[in-house]
């Protein structure tokens, strides 16, 4: 979109805006006096959000992929109750897009990636959709007209060419989709024609591409990250004071997955040759945690009354992998490998664990707990300052009293303790 003035999303509620912890009073007063915990009464905690004044009845999305290829599977993310779908990313040529197979390689954990283990990581050196443009637009479309309530995001990503995406824009915001994903991650396949991670990672590139992409679009755009950049606060910073309403991270990592100690060959296995791919799925959570907490707090401390908003993506399989997300700030959260290993169907899974969560918290809606975690980093010499005053108060208490006067209530067991010699 064009400009981050309130009038883009007036009378839409906020999306990023950082701690503040509410938890429903899940304690009352019996009539007789004694505290009872009233987790009878306690309502079912809310999943929906409004994000980039996008409603969604839950924060878990879809993340663009083969989950989001058709319509077929497209409508069976919406039957099943996933939060939004982000379609699979298009761009205006598709016959320019040539897949190879196999394209995907899986790792899996236990000894020597032994069949039985379970599918820690996986990689893809799949392409853009390579569907024509005409039949993705079709889809997206007959989408709208039958889920008009639910939110469907376009994935696109085009050539270093203002006119294209332009175009782009332009053809995609006629099928009446919800907002855009920017792909300016993939991390493999036609770097050569400046495309994807090409344009994520070349912040000179990201803010010209981003000002082309926001001065024509007139509906919400979140620039999706790259992992395979030093800092990746910078190119979100940079497509945020670029005019995209929001950050999606992480798209996958750069890999190569193994070799085949029999032929001496990589894989996947390509008629004896590879390429390296982007890695997903559970082995790279972690990475992507570290990475979205990097992202939520410059956008706490450089954008944090704004209205922006970040999608946390990478190894989500249980509810517990989004919770941990949101805790770091995210407001939604995309699942891609999840949903091809167990099915549409797992969003049942992922909403009742969420809720399991909220519940175990007495927490009632997501921005209860949204980003209650990320005021816990600091650096390493502060931790070390922390531990050296931690230590210096426990020798204290061992030490005992100096005076009658530090005794204390609470701690009056403990202060009697330190003072006895057997
Ligand atoms: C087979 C495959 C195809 C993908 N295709 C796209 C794509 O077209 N556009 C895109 O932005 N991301 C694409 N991704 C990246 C995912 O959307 C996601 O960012 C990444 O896989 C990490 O999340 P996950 O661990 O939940 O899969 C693809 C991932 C996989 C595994």
């Amino acid at each position: 979109m064009a400009s981050l003035g309130s009038s883009r999303i007036s009378g839409r509620s906020s999306a990023v805006e950082f701690p503040r912890i509410r938890r429903s009073s899940f304690i009352k007063r019996s009539r007789i006096g004694f505290r009872v915990f009233a987790s009878e009464a306690q309502p079912e905690p809310d999943l929906s959000i409004t994000v980039n004044g996008l409603h969604m009845p839950n924060p878990f999305v879809i993340g663009s992929g083969p989950p989001g290829t058709n319509y077929t599977v497209m409508k069976r993310a919406f039957d099943e109750g996933w939060g939004a779908v982000i379609a699979k990313t298009v761009s205006l040529d598709a016959a320019k897009v040539v897949n190879v197979t196999p394209r995907y390689a899986r790792l899996r954990a236990g000894a020597n990636g032994s069949a039985k283990g379970q599918i820690i990581g996986w990689e893809n050196i799949e392409l853009i959709s390579d569907r024509p443009l005409e039949t993705m637009l079709k889809e997206f479309k007959q989408l709208k007209e039958e889920y008009p309530d639910r939110i469907l995001i376009a994935s696109i990503m085009e050539e270093y060419d203002k006119a294209a995406w332009e175009e782009l824009i332009e053809r995609v915001e006629e099928t009446g989709v919800d907002a855009f994903e920017i792909n300016f991650s993939c991390p493999h396949g036609m770097p050569e024609r400046k495309m994807g991670a090409a344009v994520g990672q070349d912040c000179v590139l990201l803010e010209e591409v981003c000002g082309w992409i926001n001065a024509k679009a007139t509906i919400p755009v979140w620039a999706k990250m790259t992992p395979n950049i030093t800092d990746i606060s910078e190119p979100a910073r940079v497509a945020l004071t670029s005019g995209c309403e929001g950050i999606a991270a992480i798209n996958t990592i750069m890999s190569v997955m193994g070799i085949n100690l029999d032929t001496l060959r990589p894989e996947p296995c390509v008629e004896g040759y590879s390429t390296p791919g982007g890695y997903s799925s559970k082995a790279v959570h972690p990475i992507a945690l570290g990475k979205v907490m990097r992202i939520a707090q410059m956008m706490k401390s450089e954008f944090g009354d704004k209205d922006y908003s970040l999608s946390g993506i990478g190894g989500v399989e249980s509810g517990g992998d989004a919770v941990e997300f949101i805790l770091l700030g995210a407001n939604t959260v995309q699942v891609c490998t999840g949903v091809m290993m167990h099915g549409y169907g797992v969003v049942k899974k992922l909403c009742d664990e969420m809720k399991d969560f909220m519940k175990k918290h007495s927490f009632s809606s997501i921005e209860d707990f949204r980003g209650a975690s990320l005021p816990y980093f600091t650096t390493h010499t502060d931790l070390v300052q922390r531990q050296q005053e931690a230590i210096r108060q426990r020798k204290a208490i061992k030490q005992g009293l100096q005076s009658d006067k530090d005794w204390t209530g609470d701690g009056f067991v403990k202060e009697t303790e330190s003072m006895v010699s057997n």
